[in-house]
C-alpha cells in the first residue's frame, strides 16, 4: 500500500485480522511454517466469523477457500470487491476506494468482461460469486422453510485465469490462443524422459494430447513449449526433473503455475483412465484420439497422467464438464504419438521438417530476438490471412514444414492457381471474409451456451440481458457461414481450369467444402435473424404469436374504469422508479378514494396509488411476461442446440476455408520479398546420391526488404553438395561481413520452400531436409561464461548424434564461448564430424582462420569468404568497406578481429570438465580429434602469451591521445 491507502488502511490487517499474520494456518490447520501448508486456504477462528454479519461472513467464508484468488463478489447490480481484493481494484482496475474504514471498491455488472480480462492479464486468478436468488425469493424462502437467513444466497459460477478465459467479451480481440498446458514426466536413469502433455485452448474447447521420448537437454518438449508459448501450467507437484522444469521456465513467457499434489489433485494414468471410462461410459461416444490412448497400455502413462492433471484443475476452474463434453480431441502436433492412419486423426502421418526451438528462436521464426514480438519473423512475413482460423493453421505449417515432395507440390501448384486462373476470385474471396468473426470460437461458445453452466445458469441473477448477447452470438456465426459459403462460391467460374486437385477439392461443395446451404436455408426459414438481433427476442418464424391475452389491455380498461368512477377524465397511469402504473388522482378527490388503495407517493396537488385490482394485474403481467421470457427462451435453446448438432459440419466448413485462407497468405508473400522470387524444384532422393542445394542470387526474406535503400541488399549464389560439390562450406570473414546473414537466409530458404512458399531467389533447386540444426552467438551476449560453453557443447552433442544425411546444419562461430585453442579444436572436430562422417549439408561460419588452413585440402568442406575490400582508410588502420558478396576461397586477411579476444589471457576451463560434458554424447572420434587439437592449439597460444600480455596491458592502461598510447606501448614492451 502507498499514498492514500496507506495512510486510511495501513496496519488495518495486523489490528483486526491476527489470524492473517505471523499465526496463519491453512484450513486443515497447518501452520504457514509447516510443511504441506495449504496457502490457497485460510484457518478462520469460530469467535472471529461470529462477530460477522451475513453479508462479512458469507464473504470471509469464500475467501478463506481461495486465498489466491481476487473475488469479485455480486451484490445488486455490481461486483464489489473488499479488504485485500479491493487493493487489487483500485492498483490494477483504477476503481476507487468507497468511503468507511474496510478497504471497498466495485463495479457496474456491464463491465464485467473488460474487468475480468484485466485482472487476468495481469496474472490475478479471479473468483466470480454470483447472487443466485433475488431479495424476492429470500423472503419467499424464509416463508416457506422458516429459514433465518439474513442474506441472499451465493455461489461461485466461475474462476478465471490466463487459460481458462472463454468468454468472447474477453478474448475477441486476440486471435492468439491462450494455450494451458499440463505436464508430467516419467524419466529414465540417463537423464531422457517420457514427457506427457495435455495442452488445451478453452476458448475453442480443444484439447490436444502427446507424449514425446525426450533427451537430456528436454529439446522436443522445448519446440513444443516455444510453438505453443502456453500461458498457464498445470504441474504434479515435486514430481519433475530438473532438465523438464528448466525447459519450461526457459521456453514459456512468465506463465502462471498452479502445482497440484499428485494422485489427489494431479491424477496418475490409473485414476484418469477410471474417470474417462466413467465419463464416456460406453466406448462408442469416446473421442477417438482418447480411445487409441487407451489402447496403448502402459507406454502412453505420462500422457494419461497429464490428461487427469488437466481435468482436475478444469474441474476447480468449473470448466470440466462444459470443455470434456463438447471438447474436441486432437494429437498434439510435434509429439511421437502417432497411430495408424485414420480418418477421424488427420495429419498425424505426414511427414515433417524438425525445427526445434533452438531453430525456432535463432531464425526468428515467430518471435524476434529484440523484444519476443511478431516483427520481422518470418510468422509476419508469411501471415496475410484474413481469418483467425487461417492464421493459427499457418502458423502450424510455418513451424512444421512439409517433407514430403508431393505434398509440398500440392500447395505449390495451389500457388500458382491462385497467382493465375484464380488470381480476381482471391481477391473477391477475401473481401468477402474481411473482418469475419472467429467461427471456430463462436461454435465452441454456442454449444457451451447449450447447457446450463456456470455464469449462464438461469439461478444466476443477472442483470444483463444473456439471451440477447446469445441470440447475437448465433446469428453472428450464421452470418459468418453464410459468408463462407459466398466466399467459395466466387470460385465457381474458375474451378475447370485450377491445376491443385485439392483447390479444386476445397472449393466443391459437398467434397472438401461441407454443403451447408440447406442447413442455412433452415435457419433462415426459422426466425428472422436482423430482427431478433435487434430486440434481442427470437422473432419471425413460427415464434412470433406467444402472448395470448395481454394483461397490459385489462390494465387499460380498468383505467378507464376508474375515470369514470372518479368522474375524472385526467386520471392517469404514472410510473415512479420502479412503481410501475400508479394510479395518480387530484388531491381534492382523496375523501372519494377507497381504503384499500395504496398510497405510494405524491407530488404536489396529486397523490399516487397502487388500488388491489392493480396489484394483481401487475402479478399477472410480470407472470405473463416470464413465461413468454421461459418460451422464447426455450425456443432459442432448441435453436442453438439444433445448430450444435451439426458441429461437425460446421467444422469441416472452417478448416476447408482455413486452409485456403492458409494458402492465399502464402501465396501472397511473394508481394512482400521485393524482387524476384520463385518456386523451388525439389530433387527426389533417388535421383542424387547425395543431398543438394544450389540457389542462384538468393536474398534474406527480411533483412533484404529491410536494409536501406543506399545499401541494396546483395543477393549470392549458393551451392552445397549435388554431384562433385562439397556438402559442407567453411565461411570466413570480416565481422559485419554478412555470415550470419547468410546462414540464416540458407535455412530461411529451405523452409520457405517446404512450406510451399516461393522463395526470394532467381532459382533454387534442393533436395527435402529432414530437420534443421541450427546454432547462433544471437544469445551469447545474454549468457556469461562457462554456461554458454556447456550449452553450445550440449547442443553440439545433439545435433552430431541426431543429425542424418538428410539433414542441414547451421553452426555460427561455434566455439567461441570458450577460450580460443578450445573452441577451435571443438570447432575443427565438429566440422570434421560431418564432413565426412554425417555427410549432410552445412555451413559453419568462423572466425577461426586456422580453421581455414585445417581444411584447405578438404575436397568435403568448401571454403568461402564474405568478400570486403580493404584501403584508404587514414592512419595505419585499414577501412574495410563491406562487399557482402560471397567468393570461393578463406578470406585472407582477419579484418578487425577483435583485439579483446586475444588480449585476456585464456582462462582454460579444467580439462575433466570439458570431457565430461562432452560425454554428454560426443562421438568418440570428435573427442579424440578435439583433445589432440587442443594440446596442439594451447603450445601455439602459450607463445604468443607475452604478446597477448602486452596488448591487455595497453588495454588496461585508460589511453585516450596517441601520445598516451606510446608511452604505455613502451612501457609494456619492457614487461
Ligand atoms: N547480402 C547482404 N547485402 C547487404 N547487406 C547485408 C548483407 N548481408 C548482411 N548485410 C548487413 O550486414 C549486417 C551484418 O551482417 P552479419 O551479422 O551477418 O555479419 P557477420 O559476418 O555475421 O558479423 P559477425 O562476424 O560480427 O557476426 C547485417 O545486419 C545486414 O544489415
Ligand atoms: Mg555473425
Amino acid at each position: 500500500l502507498s499514498g492514500e491507502a496507506l495512510e486510511r488502511f495501513g496496519g488495518r490487517i495486523s489490528r483486526k485480522f491476527s489470524f492473517l499474520g505471523k499465526n496463519r494456518k491453512d484450513s486443515s490447520g497447518r501452520r504457514h511454517d509447516w510443511p504441506n501448508f495449504d496457502s490457497r486456504t485460510l484457518f478462520l477462528p469460530a469467535e472471529f466469523v461470529k462477530g460477522l454479519t451475513g453479508g462479512q461472513r458469507q464473504w470471509w467464508e469464500f475467501k478463506a477457500k481461495h486465498m489466491d484468488k481476487v473475488l469479485l463478489f455480486k451484490m445488486g447490480k455490481f461486483y464489489e470487491m473488499f479488504e485485500m481484493d479491493a487493493h487489487v481494484g483500485a492498483q490494477d482496475l483504477d476503481l476507487q476506494y468507497m468511503k468507511g474504514e474496510q478497504p471497498h471498491c466495485g463495479f457496474p455488472e456491464k463491465n464485467y468482461f473488460e474487468n475480468v480480462e484485466k485482472l487476468v492479464r495481469k496474472g490475478h486468478r479471479v473468483l466470480v460469486v454470483e447472487q443466485t436468488e433475488t431479495p424476492e425469493q429470500l423472503e419467499e424462502r424464509k416463508r416457506k422453510t422458516g429459514s433465518k437467513d439474513k442474506v441472499v444466497r451465493r455461489e461461485i459460477c466461475a474462476i478465471i485465469t490466463k487459460g481458462t478465459m472463454v468468454d468472447s467479451g474477453m478474448i475477441s480481440d486476440n486471435a492468439e490462443p491462450s494455450f494451458l498446458a499440463a505436464v508430467t514426466e516419467k524419466a529414465d536413469n540417463y537423464g531422457g524422459s517420457l514427457v506427457g502433455l495435455c495442452v488445451v485452448d478453452a476458448s475453442r474447447a480443444l484439447f490436444m494430447l502427446g507424449q514425446v521420448e525426450d533427451d537430456s537437454a528436454r529439446t522436443k518438449l522445448r519446440s513444443i513449449l516455444t510453438e505453443l508459448r502456453p500461458v498457464e501450467l498445470v504441474l504434479p507437484l515435486g514430481l519433475l526433473t530438473d532438465a523438464t522444469q528448466k525447459a519450461l521456465r526457459e521456453q514459456t513467457r512468465k506463465p502462471l503455475i498452479s502445482q497440484l499434489v499428485p494422485s489427489k489433485e494431479f491424477w496418475d494414468a490409473e485414476q484418469t483412465t477410471k474417470e474417462i471410462r466413467t465419463s464416456y461410459g460406453a466406448s462408442d461416444v469416446m473421442p477417438t484420439v482418447l480411445q487409441k490412448i487407451l489402447e496403448l497400455g502402459v507406454s502412453s502413462e505420462p500422457v494419461l497422467s497429464a490428461f487427469g492433471g488437466c481435468i482436475c484443475y478444469l474441474r476447480q476452474s468449473l470448466l470440466d464438464g462444459q470443455l470434456l463434453q463438447l471438447g474436441r480431441f486432437e494429437l498434439l502436433p510435434g509429439s511421437d504419438l502417432s497411430f495408424e492412419h485414420s480418418a477421424a486423426i488427420p495429419e498425424a502421418a505426414e511427414a515433417h521438417m524438425v525445427l526445434d526451438s533452438a531453430a525456432l528462436d535463432n531464425l526468428e521464426i515467430l518471435e524476434n530476438s529484440s523484444n519476443c514480438g511478431v516483427a520481422g519473423t518470418l510468422l509476419c512475413l508469411l501471415d496475410h490471412c484474413i481469418t483467425p482460423f487461417g492464421r493459427r493453421l499457418l502458423k502450424q505449417w510455418i513451424v512444421r514444414p512439409l517433407c514430403n515432395i508431393e505434398s509440398i507440390v500440392q500447395r505449390q501448384n495451389a500457388v500458382v492457381d491462385m497467382q493465375g486462373v484464380a488470381e480476381n476470385a482471391v481477391s473477391e474471396f477475401r473481401r468477402e471474409l474481411s473482418g469475419i468473426p472467429d467461427l471456430e470460437r463462436l461454435l465452441a461458445r454456442l454449444s457451451a451456451n447449450s447447457g446450463e453452466n456456470g455464469r449462464h445458469s438461469q439461478k444466476v441473477v443477472l442483470y444483463e440481458d444473456a439471451a440477447k448477447k446469445q441470440i447475437k452470438e448465433l446469428v453472428a456465426a450464421l452470418r459468418g457461414f453464410q459468408k463462407l459459403v459466398k466466399a467459395v462460391s466466387c470460385f465457381g467460374n474458375c474451378l475447370p481450369q485450377l491445376k491443385s486437385a485439392r483447390l479444386r477439392s476445397l472449393l466443391t461443395f459437398g467434397k472438401g467444402f461441407p454443403d451447408l446451404k440447406p442447413l442455412l436455408q433452415y435457419f433462415e426459414d426459422s426466425f428472422d435473424w436482423s430482427e431478433s438481433e435487434a430486440n434481442g427476442r427470437v422473432t419471425g418464424g413460427d415464434h412470433s404469436n406467444l402472448s395470448a391475452s395481454d394483461p397490459r389491455e385489462k390494465l387499460e380498461s380498468y383505467l378507464k374504469s376508474q375515470q369514470k368512477f372518479f368522474k375524472n377524465p385526467e386520471i392517469s397511469y404514472v410510473t415512479v422508479g420502479k412503481d410501475t402504473y400508479l394510479l395518480e388522482i387530484p388531491e381534492e378527490l382523496h375523501t372519494k378514494v377507497p381504503s384499500d388503495y395504496e398510497l405510494r407517493s405524491s407530488r404536489k396537488g396529486f397523490c399516487r396509488y397502487w388500488t388491489p385490482r392493480v396489484k394483481e394485474l401487475l402479478q399477472e403481467l410480470s407472470l405473463c411476461e416470464n413465461e413468454k421470457e421461459a418460451a422464447l427462451r426455450g425456443i432459442l435453446q432448441t435453436l442453438t442446440k439444433r445448430f450444435c448438432d451439426d458441429h461437425d459440419h460446421w467444422l469441416s466448413a472452417i478448416r476447408a476455408v482455413s486452409e485456403l485462407d492458409a494458402l492465399m497468405s502464402i501465396s501472397s508473400a511473394r508481394l512482400h520479398m521485393d524482387g524476384m522470387t520463385c518456386l523451388p524444384t525439389f530433387v527426389p532422393a533417388s535421383q542424387l546420391a547425395k543431398p543438394v542445394f544450389r540457389a542462384k542470387a538468393l536474398r534474406h526474406p527480411i533483412v533484404a526488404v529491410s536494409t536501406a535503400a543506399s545499401t541494396p541488399f546483395v543477393p549470392n549464389d549458393v551451392v552445397l553438395g549435388g554431384g562433385s560439390n562439397p556438402e559442407v562450406m567453411l565461411l570466413t570473414g570480416p565481422n559485419m561481413g554478412g555470415k550470419s546473414t547468410l546462414l540464416r537466409q540458407v535455412c530461411l530458404g529451405m523452409i520457405l520452400a517446404q512450406i510451399g512458399s516461393e522463395v526470394p531467389a532467381e532459382s533454387l533447386e534442393l533436395s527435402l531436409t529432414d530437420r534443421l540444426f541450427v546454432r547462433m552467438g544471437a544469445k551469447d551476449q545474454i549468457m556469461t561464461g562457462q554456461s554458454t560453453f556447456l550449452i553450445e557443447l550440449l547442443e553440439t552433442a545433439v545435433m552430431l548424434r541426431c543429425a542424418t544425411q538428410n539433414s542441414f546444419v547451421a553452426l555460427d562461430e561455434l566455439g567461441r564461448g570458450t577460450a580460443t585453442s578450445d573452441g577451435q579444436a571443438i570447432a575443427h572436430a565438429v566440422l570434421h564430424y560431418l564432413a565426412h562422417n554425417v555427410q549432410c549439408r552445412g555451413m559453419f561460419s568462423s572466425h577461426y582462420h586456422k580453421l581455414a588452413s585445417d581444411f584447405a585440402n578438404d575436397p568435403s568442406v568448401s571454403l568461402c569468404h564474405m568478400a570486403c575490400k580493404v584501403g584508404g582508410g587514414n592512419n595505419e588502420l585499414e577501412a574495410v568497406t563491406f562487399l557482402y558478396k560471397l567468393t570461393s576461397g578463406s578470406c585472407p586477411k582477419s579484418y578487425g578481429v577483435n583485439v579483446a579476444r586475444i588480449a585476456g589471457k585464456p582462462k582454460f576451463p579444467s580439462h575433466a570438465h570439458v570431457s565430461r560434458s562432452f560425454h554428454a554424447g560426443m562421438p568418440e572420434s570428435v573427442l579424440r580429434r578435439a583433445a589432440l587439437q587442443s594440446a596442439k592449439l594451447e603450445k601455439e597460444v602459450e607463445s604468443h602469451c607475452h604478446e597477448a600480455d602486452v596488448i591487455k596491458t595497453i588495454l588496461d592502461a585508460s589511453v585516450d591521445s596517441a601520445e598516451q598510447l606510446r608511452t604505455a606501448w613502451e612501457k609494456a614492451k619492457l614487461i
